[in-house]
């Protein structure tokens, strides 16, 4: 009898500690600290896609669980129209990407027909206050992605897959959209088979944004490089944004991995204990006509081609004793140097704008505990 009752005590016990963990695991940290998305609001579990938009679009603080696929694959029917066939096109029908017309891009372009997926060029456009978080490797949102604009803040996105937005064609959507906000923390998510961006902000300024734990996996059979690997994986040219992007992990992509600029105060960029890895193109671009200025330090570049793509003149890189001391003042420590395996070299003392960076404070690994560290906990599913 005693010991029954103490066991049904226990599982309500259990129970009970189950509901309390329902929430946003961890903090966030670097220039996204302080952000609290829903905070403690009451969580929501969306039975639907309609009821998914209405929670991630109303008003409300809410923390929102997705414990399910929400599948919004042909939710807003098919489009065909004239695309085109972009000359990166060099294997047409066997791994190459062709384009729909976004931005006119298809101007003197040889056309052809293409058919898409009308809910991948169309993202949800989130409100402010949210935390959106995935139960345990359960939260995928298939064939749309997140829009964080106009003013939206303080939103979390953790532990959750976005995957399959037209990954056929360039065009085709970006998985998560930050243009004009504030304090943003993209956490353990996972993107994967995205047309586009993988991750973009810009033009206007979303001020201070962290991207930690996450996994871009630029795996396709439609690919703008003919070779399996996603060009445009992330783009980062707001005006005024502070990005602090950590241990992620990147890979099999062949290009923009990332791109940074932005006209007026551009992006600023502290990359800190990425793994980048499988790269048959770059991964740093830093266009020299723009703003955007990068300091990366502990970051690991396996089999990546070109680790940096021009654009020295904005790039920090750490990679001896003697440069990486001039980060103390800004970080408190000395920076710690980037490790290049099978890859191809890395450059950039740049060091005047150090400043920028001042009271931004990320956890640091030494980079040769990175890779087996990022593989280990990237992604969806491993909090
Ligand atoms: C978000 O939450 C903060 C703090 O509770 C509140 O001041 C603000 O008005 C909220 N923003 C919106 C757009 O609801
Ligand atoms: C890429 O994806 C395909 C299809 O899912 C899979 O068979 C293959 O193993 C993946 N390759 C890599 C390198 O992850």
């Amino acid at each position: 009898m005693h010991f029954s009752h103490s066991l049904i005590f226990a599982s309500l016990l259990a129970c009970a500690s189950q509901v309390a963990a329902v929430g946003v695991v961890g903090k966030a940290f670097g220039f996204a600290v302080g952000t609290t998305g829903g905070g403690s609001a009451t969580p929501v579990y969306p039975k639907d896609i309609k009821e998914l938009v209405s929670y991630l679009t109303d008003s409300s603080a809410r923390v929102i669980v997705l414990n399910k696929e929400y599948n919004f694959l042909g939710s807003e029917g098919k489009v065909t129209e004239k695309g085109c066939r972009p000359s990166s096109n060099t294997c047409p029908g066997k791994g190459g990407q062709d384009a729909i017309n976004g931005a006119n891009w298809c101007n003197g372009q040889p056309s052809i027909s293409v058919t898409y997926d009308k809910a991948g060029i169309s993202p949800i456009n989130v409100k402010s206050n949210k935390s959106i978080i995935g139960l345990g490797s359960s939260g995928v949102i298939r064939g749309k992605g997140l829009r964080i604009a106009n003013g939206a803040q303080n939103i979390i996105i953790q532990n959750i897959h976005i995957t399959e937005l037209n990954p056929q064609y360039i065009w085709g959507g970006d998985a998560i959209t930050i243009v004009g906000s504030d304090l943003i923390w993209i956490d353990h998510v996972k993107t994967s088979l995205i047309g586009r961006q993988h991750m973009v902000s810009g033009y206007a300024a979303s001020n201070r944004i962290t991207i930690s734990n996450s996994e871009i996996d630029g795996n396709t059979s439609w690919s703008a490089s003919c070779d399996n690997r996603h060009y445009w994986a992330l783009l980062f040219i707001g005006q005024g944004d502070r990005i602090t992007f950590a241990q992620n992990y990147v890979h099999h992509t062949s290009g923009r991995s990332p791109k940074i600029g932005g006209s007026g105060s551009g992006t600023i960029m502290h990359a800190v204990n990425n793994y980048f890895y499988d790269n048959s193109g770059h991964a740093f671009d830093i266009a020299e006509t723009e703003s955007g200025r990068v300091v990366a330090e502990g970051n690991v570049f396996e089999k990546v081609k070109t680790p940096l793509l021009g654009g020295a003149k904005f790039m920090y890189a750490a990679l001896d004793a003697t440069v990486n001391k001039l980060c103390k003042p800004q970080f408190g420590h000395n920076c710690v140097s980037n490790l290049l395996k099978s890859s191809g070299t890395l450059t950039g003392s740049a060091t005047s704008y150090l400043g920028l960076f001042k009271g931004e404070v990320s956890p640091l690994m030494a980079a040769d505990k990175v890779a087996a560290s990022v593989k280990a906990n990237a992604g969806v599913g491993k909090i």
